[in-house]
């Protein structure tokens, strides 16, 4: 009587978790990584292909937590209380900044809940940004793989650009097999370190 109920217990506890897996699954978007309109069109592309912004300058928390971040309202007005001020997308980020409001960014890469990626560990690593995230430098908006150029929209059109890495739990386990090849670099291959 007491076992079959403790293995009753395990079933109930079993079927909760797996329930939750599938309906934490089945309830998101799938993890692929689209471009999303955004409140103020940033381009990425003249801030650090013209410009040559560090990443970290604005995703200054990247090497030391878990997510790499966005930068404040106050950082942008840095050079925009005077650069390019008569522009229509920069007078929007005037506004909330005269509102004292953040910028409510639309999030994309997301992944489930039940998953722990932490960037501090990729970035002292010395993995690039671009090796998971594409070729930033080059987007107009997030995501986007293309430029207002002709080259790039035809190389689109005929499938030539590689397309951005799935978020995908077989992504995260194949880059840790290669990088545990090489010396000293210990990726972790344990669910638990992934899931918890
Ligand atoms: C090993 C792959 C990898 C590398 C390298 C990497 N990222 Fe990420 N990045 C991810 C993944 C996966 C997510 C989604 C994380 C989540 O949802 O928990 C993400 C999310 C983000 C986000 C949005 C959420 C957040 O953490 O603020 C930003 C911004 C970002 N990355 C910027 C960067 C920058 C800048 C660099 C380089 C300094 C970088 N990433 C390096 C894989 C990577
Ligand atoms: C280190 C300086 C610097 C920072 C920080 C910065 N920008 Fe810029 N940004 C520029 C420069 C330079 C331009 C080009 C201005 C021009 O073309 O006259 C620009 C252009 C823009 C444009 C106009 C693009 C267009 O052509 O319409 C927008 C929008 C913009 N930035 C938004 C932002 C936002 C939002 C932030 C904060 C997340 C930010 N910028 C942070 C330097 C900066
Ligand atoms: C001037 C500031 C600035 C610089 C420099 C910058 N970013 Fe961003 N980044 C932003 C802002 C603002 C957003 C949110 C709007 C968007 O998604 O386009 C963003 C969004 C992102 C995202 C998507 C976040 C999400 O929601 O998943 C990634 C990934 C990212 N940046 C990576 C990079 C990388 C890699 C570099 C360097 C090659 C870089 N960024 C340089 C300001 C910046
Ligand atoms: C391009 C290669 C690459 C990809 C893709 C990648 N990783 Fe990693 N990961 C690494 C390397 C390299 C390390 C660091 C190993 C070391 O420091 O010895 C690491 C370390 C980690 C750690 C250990 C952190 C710590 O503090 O020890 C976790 C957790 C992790 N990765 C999760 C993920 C998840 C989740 C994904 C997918 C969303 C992912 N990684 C995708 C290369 C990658
Ligand atoms: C290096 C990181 C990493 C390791 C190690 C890892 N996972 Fe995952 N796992 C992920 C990520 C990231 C996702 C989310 C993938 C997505 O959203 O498509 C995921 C998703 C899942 C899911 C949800 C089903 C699905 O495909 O969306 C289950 C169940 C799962 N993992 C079980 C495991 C088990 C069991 C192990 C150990 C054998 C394990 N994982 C090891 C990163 C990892």
């Amino acid at each position: 009587m007491g076992a079959k109920a403790g293995v009753g217990a395990l079933g109930a506890v079993l079927l909760a978790v797996l329930t939750f897996l599938a309906v934490s699954s089945w309830s998101r978007q799938p993890a692929v990584v689209t471009p999303s309109a955004q409140p103020i069109n940033f381009p990425h592309n003249v801030h650090v292909g013209t410009y040559k912004i560090d990443c970290q300058y604005c995703h200054s928390d990247a090497r030391r937590s878990s997510s790499a971040g966005l930068p404040s309202v106050e950082r942008c007005m840095g050079c925009h209380k005077i650069t390019g001020a008569a522009l229509p997308e920069v007078k929007k980020l005037a506004e909330y900044h005269a509102k004292k409001e953040p910028i409510p960014w639309v999030r994309v890469n997301k992944l489930p809940e039940f998953t722990y990626f932490p960037h501090k560990a990729h970035i002292r690593a010395k993995l690039k940004c671009q090796t998971c995230h594409g070729e930033v430098e080059k987007m107009t908006t997030f995501a986007a793989q293309t430029g207002p150029r002709l080259v790039n929209d035809l190389l689109n059109l005929v499938g030539l650009r590689p397309a951005a890495p799935p978020l995908s739990m077989g992504w995260c386990v194949d880059c840790h097999r290669q990088e545990n090849a090489k010396p000293d670099i210990k990726a972790p291959l344990d669910c638990i370190a992934c899931h918890h």
